[in-house]
């Protein structure tokens, strides 16, 4: 078949039927019917997604390469945010983000062993994972009902000597209050690092500025699994704009290395064999040096081809989630259903790009018969994430130690009380706002909603 073609022309051929066949069997949906499932999220994409992919493939280069490139400049644009490094998951981005925070090259401002990270235990729990492997303490704050974000009246009570950091996810998208979180950090000189996980695209006006989630603080993060914002099938990135972290971030992300040659490029600087680094011999290959301790967290070009496909479609996603969020809230108002539920409201100066629409039962004790009926009528729910992530197993032994006053071996410590935190965990159930939803699927839901929360409470 490819004799008489030149490689470039054959690589055409292909991607053209792989276009051609995504568009005869995929995204080729059949009508909704009353009854039918209704994800919470699914993948977004059509033909451009799978040749950027089968692109990839064909060059068979694999690791990050052009493709990695050209998302990482075309995030930052998008976001307005100097330095990007693609990563494997959103974890992965948080454990960067955070452990970038503790290399010597940051002097005293660097987070040590001991050192106190305001957070919140409402949320997803590889916010805070990174902060307990390490070995710092996550001091733990409550949420408001109103956004299930940190509540800023009560930083100033979790301050301590040894606070070095703030580090947050905008729950479901609806951001944290930036402008008080970060007059906080800059006033006693913390690091502040924006989890942006669930809440790319969303916006946020301080100072009369208006700037994308995930720009404010001092690193960014953003997970690209397939419920999220935008998809790679796995995937993340860090982002900064700060040089100096930007280094720290791509060295331990690339296994802790000195050298920033990119996979497969030798002596970018032309010294390879002449520096003294530690006390190894004068010249030692720099390509082999370690400045920190680091890992591998790069994602392969083929995921990052997706990505390119994806960031192109960002703003329609956006505006639809945006649309969703509106659609749904009005036909649950419509059918009385504030009544019974608390209703997700956007934060004071913000544009949220929702990631899903979480809601509170007025009543407490009957979230689970609420969502059994939900889920059966053909709703898929989620919670928010652990709810109150210090109740899990896998803070048994903490949670022990904290408890009989240890607080050395307790390693986290709670600020006030988490009793809005609790309440969510209780009570509290998101659904689904993603941009593959109709109006159509909307009603139905709000419908189903607004049935189940009445039948549970009679
Ligand atoms: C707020 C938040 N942070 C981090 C993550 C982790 O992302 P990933 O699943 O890509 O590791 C998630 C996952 O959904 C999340 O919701």
């Amino acid at each position: 078949m490819f004799e008489h073609m030149t490689e470039e022309e054959a690589r055409q051929h292909i991607l053209k039927e792989v276009g051609e066949y995504c568009r005869q069997f995929h995204n080729t949906g059949k009508p909704f019917r009353k009854g039918d499932r209704i994800p919470y999220a699914s993948r977004v994409y059509d033909e451009k997604e799978m040749t950027n992919l089968v692109d990839s493939a064909l060059e068979f280069w694999l690791t990050s390469g052009r493709y990695t490139k050209e998302f990482e400049r075309k995030f930052g644009e998008k976001l307005g945010v100097r330095y990007v490094s693609t990563v494997n998951s959103g974890s992965s981005a948080n454990l960067l983000a955070f452990n970038a925070l503790t290399s010597p090259l940051l002097g005293e401002r660097r987070i040590r062993r001991g050192d106190e990270v305001i957070t919140v235990a409402a949320g997803f729990p590889t916010t805070v994972t990174p902060m307990i492997q390490y070995g710092a303490v996550p001091v733990f704050v409550d949420v408001t009902m109103e956004t299930a974000n940190i509540d800023v009246t009560k930083l100033d009570d979790a301050l301590s000597s040894r606070t070095k950091a703030v580090m947050l996810a905008h729950t479901l998208g609806n951001p944290f209050d930036l402008s008080a979180v970060k007059a906080f950090c800059d006033r006693h000189g913390l690091w502040l690092v924006e989890d942006n996980c669930d809440s790319l695209g969303s916006r946020y006006t301080l100072d009369g500025e208006t700037r994308m989630t995930g720009t404010f603080g001092d690193i960014g993060t953003s997970s690209f699994y397939p419920p999220h914002h935008l998809t790679m099938g796995e995937g993340g990135a860090v982002y900064t704009n700060n040089p100096l972290l930007h280094k720290i971030i791509r060295s331990m992300r690339d296994w802790g290395r000195d050298c920033v040659c990119v996979s497969g490029q030798d002596n970018l600087c032309g010294h390879r064999f002449d520096g003294q680094y530690g006390t190894l011999p004068k010249g030692y290959d720099h390509k082999y040096v370690y400045s920190h301790f680091g890992w591998n967290l790069k994602a392969t070009d083929l995921q990052a081809a997706i990505g390119c496909a994806q960031i192109d479609k960002l703003d329609g996603f956006t505006e639809k989630r945006r649309h969703n969020y509106a659609f749904l809230r009005q036909q649950l108002i419509d059918r009385g259903a504030e009544e019974m539920l608390l209703l997700p409201e956007a934060a004071a100066n913000s544009e949220p790009s929702w990631f899903g629409f979480l809601m509170t039962l007025k009543k407490s004790g009957i979230r689970e018969q609420t969502v059994r009926a939900v889920e059966s009528a053909g709703v898929q729910t989620r919670m928010l994430f652990s709810g109150n992530l210090i109740r899990h197993p896998c803070f048994d032994e903490m949670r022990a130690a904290y408890e009989a006053g240890d607080a050395e071996n307790a390693g986290f410590r709670v600020s006030g009380t988490l009793d809005n935190t609790d309440r969510i965990m209780r009570d509290a159930f998101w659904v689904g706002v993603y941009p593959g939803m109709t109006d159509e699927k909307l009603a139905c839901m709000a419908e189903i909603i607004t049935e189940a929360a009445a039948g549970a409470l009679h």
